[in-house]
């Protein structure tokens, strides 16, 4: 009998309850159901209008160009909302909720890409630590930060393979390799979108820039890039199905023309891939002005041409061309844009808004700001993201410094809180960062730590004071780098070399006799050559975020050890680019087809950086006979043969030497893991081969192929070849 009564009760609770409400608005019901009850209410109108971004009011971004509006309309899809107040925010929805006529909710976009009001390191670094458990940890932090402020999609993360460095944006991927830009990508993704986009502490994720961004001829932004279909697939779709397997809801479509079809109005991309071939399910949105910019490439003649061609593509939401909502009524009415192509575009948006709880949780706590930021978690993951990441690219032996009592501190980023920041900084100020002068006078107490700038960020100063402080001190660290505006968007460059003033006050100070340690605070791979042989040290340090001095100073004293390697390569010079690790190979080897002028290989390679301690990496072991039929487990041991404690990543690539479909990269990534080994202590590192997964590659139509043949599997400075 209370058997019968608890299921009976049970039943009674899985029975929606008839409230009277409309289907849409119960959320009990399952999601599709209520996107499709929701869509069956709405007018042509009202479908268009969630459609649309609008912005309101300030704009902080100087590269979205273009209108913002005055007042936004109650029916209108998303805001991207630049304030970081709950009041304001809360403000609009209510317009939405309360006055238009379903009362659908607004979803409010934002770019907090590496903190929203604690700033971490970037991207770019962010991947040199090789650690994406703590990436993830920062995503999270940093999207509880923003969804209590009223953000519910942040655009993040950009997963734009990146091989030139004279594009200002390499700062805000995970580097050259397609695999690094997917494992960062996903751990992003987990990060944001968390347990559950209901959280209150969850915001989605939107990838981009929907594809082939990063290919930008001769590093320039917006351009034109051509891209041939197997490099289409294996290296820029290649992190972003890493990505959509990793539950990413919304994607960003890019500016870029991709060989001849732009990628706001590329089909094949939008909607055979990602539809079509991944199942993708959830918003894509364009990026700013896109729609519009489809007619300067060429591609359409007129605005109303461009919300045809980028709506049939698969451009569910127009940002700020003010095309969809111009012209797709219209364009329904007329029959050049089916109906069921608005409808499809309305349930990816409002499928999103349903995942979010927007119908349910409209509104955003409204907490005052030391509830929601630089929580103490936040700044401890600020301070480690910020210690991994950095690079130790050359040491001679002055680090770590020891037993000095007079430490000269020089150089334009040596003061500097600012630009520490790096691009996308969101809300946070040059007053939340530490300065590199104050983690070097807190970390050195029993030594006399004295500053002069030398010369500012452009070079340009009288070094003679500089000098002198030199002559006094046993050390000098000189702190180079670029401002935080000279990478990111719109920031092309044709050197990548620092300013030669700044060379100049590095050749000054080396002058006075005294070892020089030279810190690095920057957003793409620098020209080294000159620099180079003057500093006794280089550390590259990105751009750390609020919390690098201290990083920089326990690297200075030892009692941090460099554990960051590169995931972009440093050319030798500016004219080698695009230079990257997983090149194909060329016909002619050994001394032809290599420049007659410069050296052929770059400065510091991917996966180049040092440590206070050594490694040696035994011979990698296949475990049992390995075949192509099932995963198989490789493993080597890795000892640290110095006196200090370490963390090491072992990278583990493979090559496919001889490939009759299309010709492969020398080596490919498939694999890493980082982990502590104590001093005189062995860890060994497994990778577990999934030919499925690690071994194949993909031919011009998409489709995988793993063949039989040699395979070798490379790691530390060893290989085993493999007959499979
Ligand atoms: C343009 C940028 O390309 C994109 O990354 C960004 O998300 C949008 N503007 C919105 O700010």
């Amino acid at each position: 009998m209370k058997k019968f009564l608890l299921t009976g009760l049970i039943a009674l609770c899985l029975v929606p309850v008839s409230t009277g409400k409309p289907a849409y608005k119960n959320p009990r019901l399952p999601e599709e159901k209520r996107v499709e009850d929701l869509l069956s209410r709405m007018t042509l109108a009202e479908k268009v209008m969630q459609l649309n971004q609008y912005t309101l009011g300030r704009n902080d971004n100087v590269n979205n160009i273009g209108e913002v509006v005055g007042k936004l309309p109650a029916e209108l899809g998303s805001v991207i909302y630049f304030g970081s107040d709950p009041v304001l925010r809360n403000a609009m929805q209510k317009r939405a909720m309360e006055e238009s006529r379903l009362g659908i909710p607004l979803i409010f976009g934002y770019d907090d890409i590496h903190g929203f009001k604690t700033v971490y390191q970037i991207s770019l670094g962010q991947a040199c630590s090789w650690n994406p458990a703590l990436v993830e940890k920062m995503c999270a932090h940093s999207a509880r930060e923003a969804r209590r402020s009223g953000i519910d999609w942040t655009f993040s993360p950009m997963i734009d393979v990146a091989r030139d460095p004279r594009w200002g944006r390499v700062a805000e991927g995970y580097g050259e390799d397609p695999y690094v830009n997917g494992v960062f990508g996903a751990a992003s993704v987990r990060g944001y979108q968390g347990a559950g986009l209901r959280s209150l502490d969850a915001v989605a994720a939107c990838l981009k820039h929907y594809v082939g961004y990063g290919a930008s001829e001769a590093g320039r932004d917006y351009v034109y890039t051509e891209i041939s279909r197997p490099t289409l697939w294996n290296v820029y779709l290649y992190p972003y199905k890493m990505c959509v397997d990793a539950g990413a809801v919304s994607l960003m479509s890019s500016f870029n023309d991709i060989s001849g079809v732009p990628g706001s109005a590329n089909h094949y991309t939008l909607s055979e891939v990602l539809r079509d071939a991944w199942g993708f399910d959830g918003l894509v949105v364009s990026d700013w002005d896109a729609v519009r910019q489809l007619i300067n490439q060429g591609y359409c003649k007129d605005l109303e041409e461009a919300s045809e061609a980028a709506i049939t593509a698969g451009v569910d939401m127009d940002m700020m061309s003010h095309g969809y909502d111009t012209y797709l009524g219209d364009l329904v009415g007329s029959g050049k844009v089916p109906l069921s192509v608005v409808d499809e575009a309305v349930r990816r948006v409002l499928r999103v808004k349903f995942r979010l709880g927007l119908f349910e949780n409209p509104y955003t706590p409204e907490e005052a700001p030391e509830k929601r930021f630089f929580l103490p978690e936040a700044l401890e993951t600020a301070s480690q993201l910020a210690a991994e990441s950095m690079v130790l690219l050359k040491n001679d032996g002055v680090l770590p410094v020891k037993d000095v009592s007079r430490i000269a501190v020089v150089g334009p980023l040596a003061n500097n809180r600012l630009d520490l920041l790096g691009n996308w900084k969101a809300h946070g100020e040059a007053a939340d960062a530490d300065a590199f002068l104050s983690g070097i006078e807190r970390e050195f107490p029993s030594a006399e730590v004295r500053y002069e700038e030398g010369c500012n960020v452009r070079g340009e100063g009288d070094f003679s004071a500089a000098v002198e402080l030199a002559r006094w001190s046993d050390v000098v660290v000189l702190c180079l780098g670029e401002m935080l505006n000279w990478s990111g968007e719109n920031t092309s460059r044709s050197s990548i070399a620092l300013p030669a003033g700044q060379e100049r006050l590095l050749e000054a100070l080396k002058a006075a006799g005294k070892p020089v340690v030279v810190t690095l605070t920057n957003g793409r791979p620098l020209e080294l050559n000159r620099i180079e042989p003057l500093a006794n040290a280089i550390l590259e340090t990105w751009q750390p975020g609020i919390n690098g001095a201290g990083a920089l100073a326990g690297i200075l004293s030892g009692r941090i050890n460099p554990s960051g390697k590169l995931a972009i390569t440093f050319p030798w010079s500016t004219g080698q680019i695009p230079i990257y690790y997983n090149r194909h190979k060329s016909g002619r080897r050994g001394t032809q087809g290599i420049y007659k002028d410069i050296t052929s290989d770059p400065l510091y390679p991917f996966g180049h950086g040092l440590s206070y301690t050594t490694f040696e990496y035994g011979e990698p072991v296949c475990v049992g006979a390995p075949s192509l039929g099932a995963p198989f487990k490789v493993e080597v041991k890795v000892t640290n043969t110095g006196a200090a404690d370490g963390l090491e990543t072992v990278l583990w690539y493979i090559s496919d030497p001889y490939c009759r479909v299309v010709t492969r990269p020398e080596k490919e990534l498939k694999y890493f893991e980082k982990k502590l080994i104590k001093a005189g202590a062995s860890e060994t590192f497994v990778f577990e081969v999934d030919p499925a997964r690690d071994l194949g590659y993909l031919d011009g139509a998409g489709r995988y192929f793993v063949e039989a043949g040699e395979y070798h599997i490379f790691v530390g400075d060893k290989d085993i070849k493999l007959q499979l």
